[in-house]
């Protein structure tokens, strides 16, 4: 029973992780910030009543934490290897301007 219980569980975890899918949209060098977000966050990031676009955790606030969220993604939040150099760069500027931090 013991052996059942902990293939169950094996399972369940293995179910989870499938969770976090890869997108392989790759921005075109000129993408804008604006534009990739858009296109590929919007899906779940719906934008605040005030406009805003996120509510970042301070920690989350910086670009740097913002480009290899978007790349690394997480249980919930697929991954975006292909947004990388200037158009990444663009994209956590966007989000860094029209986000509030909480
Ligand atoms: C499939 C849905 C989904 C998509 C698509 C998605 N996200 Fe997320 N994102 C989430 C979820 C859910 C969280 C909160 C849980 C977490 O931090 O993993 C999150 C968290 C974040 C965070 C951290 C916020 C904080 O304060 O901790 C950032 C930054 C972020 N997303 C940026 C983006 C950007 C930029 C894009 C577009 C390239 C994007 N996300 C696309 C679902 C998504």
């Amino acid at each position: 029973m013991k052996q059942v219980i902990l293939l169950l569980a094996a399972i369940a975890v293995v179910g989870l992780v499938g969770c976090t899918k890869t997108d392989n949209y790759t921005p075109a060098a000129t993408a804008s910030g604006e534009d990739i977000f858009n296109l590929n966050c919007t899906k779940c990031h719906k934008p605040n009543t005030d406009g805003s676009v996120m509510l970042l955790s301070a920690a989350v606030a910086n670009k740097d934490a913002i480009i290899k969220k978007v790349q690394t993604g997480s249980m919930s939040m697929a991954a975006f290897p292909n947004i990388t150099g200037e158009p990444a760069d663009r994209l956590a500027e966007y989000v860094l301007a029209n986000s509030k931090t909480k």
